[in-house]
Formats: structure tokens, sequence, C-alpha cells
């Protein structure tokens, strides 16, 4: 009875699905989805159940962190899925602790073994920590990684300008930076940087972690012309900009209009619109002062 019952709750879950995301090159050629599931803040036994269910719904990209204390769910739910391995795009990153070549070695090998992968697609420095100013080692690190296999794509999270011309002046250029960005936080100046270097823009909180944004009127009367979600209209002005990004939902519902992103665009209007909406914001989390 119980497995009947379970198995009929599966078969629920997976009904809904959708067309994949359409890749993004990376500058060593390494091809990512554009669109994947963010998993914090997530516990492993949420993670499982999301990731299994993102990945039958047709998510191929996976966004986790040591620090989100979740990548043995990320795994097993990569392993429950049926999906296989190299079908699916998984990103982490590594805390302040391991920053140096060795450390960033010991962080991937530990990540690996709770996630119970042989390689990771995608490992950042999760955040600069500039206090104790080692970040530009533990990018020679991840450079040692991707030559070693280990990785097949390197770069950062919450890197500032500074932080990336410390890195650039040592001839390091990472692959992607992985900021907090929406249309209240447009980060024009890194994206800029960006766009210069061929450095991919991935935005995190990307629905403003599902707060006030979605409830801009703006935002809304957008969504209404065009049928659509206030979620799914900010999802698309980030994805109609070329960046790559993970919104974080455990509902099956929301994480099937999630990914449905791709079959519809905002008018220069509409886009023009969202750009208007960026304001400063105080409480913003400032990567010179804080990091773990
Ligand atoms: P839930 O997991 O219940 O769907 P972000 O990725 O910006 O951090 O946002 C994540 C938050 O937004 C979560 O609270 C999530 O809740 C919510 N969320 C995710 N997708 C949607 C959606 N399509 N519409 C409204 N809220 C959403």
């Amino acid at each position: 009875m119980g497995e009947t019952a379970a198995s009929q709750r599966n078969k629920e879950r997976t009904t809904v699905t959708v067309n994949p995301a359409p890749l993004v090159t990376l500058a060593n050629g390494v091809k990512m989805p554009q669109l994947g599931l963010g998993t914090w803040p997530m516990n492993d036994a949420e993670a499982a159940v999301t990731v299994a269910d993102a990945l039958r719904i047709g998510y191929r990209l996976i966004d986790t962190a040591e620090n989100y204390e979740n990548e043995r769910g990320v795994g097993e739910g990569i392993r429950k899925s049926g999906v296989s391995r190299d079908e699916v795009f998984v990103t982490t990153k590594f805390n302040r602790k391991w920053h140096g070549v060795e450390g960033a070695r010991a962080a991937c090998l530990a990540s690996l073994e709770r996630l119970g992968l042989d390689y990771i697609d995608l490992l950042l420095i999760h955040w600069p920590n500039p206090d104790q100013d080692r970040y530009v080692d533990a990018y020679a690190g991840l450079e040692r990684l991707l030559a070693d296999g280990l990785v097949r794509a390197i770069g950062t999270s919450n890197f500032k300008p500074a932080h990336l011309q410390r890195l650039f002046d040592q001839g390091m250029v990472p692959h992607l930076n992985q900021i907090q960005l929406d249309p209240y936080h447009r980060r024009d100046d890194l994206v800029a940087i960006h766009r210069a270097r061929g450095i991919v823009t991935e935005s995190w909180r990307p629905l403003g972690a599902g707060n006030d944004m979605l409830a801009d009127p703006v935002i809304g009367g957008i969504a209404e012309r065009h049928g659509r979600t206030p979620a799914q209209v900010v999802l698309r002005w980030q994805v109609q900009q070329g960046f790559v990004t993970a919104p974080k939902s455990s509902n099956p519902t929301r994480l099937a209009q999630n990914l449905d992103v791709f079959g519809f665009a905002l008018s220069d209007a509409d886009m023009a619109a969202l750009d208007g909406l960026d304001r400063p914001d105080p409480t913003m989390f400032d990567a010179d002062s804080f990091g773990h």
C-alpha cells in the first residue's frame, strides 16, 4: 500500500515537463544551461526530493554550495532522478577557510565526496573575503583543478570590480561570476566588466527571494500583458540579457513555471521599464565586509 501511494505521488510530481533551458558557452568552450535550480536554503532531505523533481521536469543545472550544507541531498537527488550524470551541470562553491592552492583542492575533494560525484562542472570561490586576502591563491588552486580534470569550469561568486581586477592583474579570468542580481539590483558596473572580459554573469536570488519585488506593480503589469507570472517576467528579463540564473523553488508547479521562460519575449519597452526599477539597497551584503 505504502509503495503504491508513494509511486502514485511520484507520478503526480512528475507529470509536467518543460523544454530544457538553452545552453550558454563559457570562455573555455564548456556549455552550461542558462537556467537552473538554486538550492539555498534546502536541507539534505528537501534537496534530495526537489533536485530529483527538477531534473525530471527538465532542469539540467543544479546550484549548491558547501555552505548550504545540502550537497549530500543534491547528490542523492541526481541519482534518484534517473537522469544520467553527464546530462546534469553541477555547480558548487567553497568557503573562506579553503582559500589557497592546496585548500581549493581539499575543498573540491570534500564536495565531490559529499555529492558522490567524480567531477564538478563548475566550482566557485563563494565570497572573496578580502580581509584574509587569499582569493588570488584560491583561484590559482581552481586553475590546477581545471588542469587536472576534477572540474570542467571555474569561477567566482560575489566578486566586486576590485576583486576581479586583482585576478586580471595575475592573468586570471574567471569563466563566470555569480552575483546578487535582479531588476532592483542591476549591478551594471559588474555586468559591463563581465562583458568586456568574456565572463558569464550568473544571478543569485534572482526572484528577490520571493519577497516584495514580485508584488511590484510595474512587474505585475508586464506579467498581465504577457499572460505570465511576475516571477516569469523577472526571470525572462535576466535570460533575455544573456545571464545565467538559478531560482530556488521547492514547489513542483513553481519549478515548472520558472523553467518555462524561453517561449516568450519582453519588448524593448518592457525591458526598459524593468531596468528602471533599479534602486540603492543599504541592506545588501557587501563582499568587502561579508563572507564565509
Ligand atoms: P517556494 O520554494 O515555496 O516556491 P530566490 O530564488 O530569488 O531566492 O527566490 C526563492 C523564493 O521565491 C522562495 O521563497 C520560493 O518559494 C519563491 N518562489 C520561487 N519561484 C516562485 C514563483 N514562480 N512565484 C513566486 N514565488 C516563487
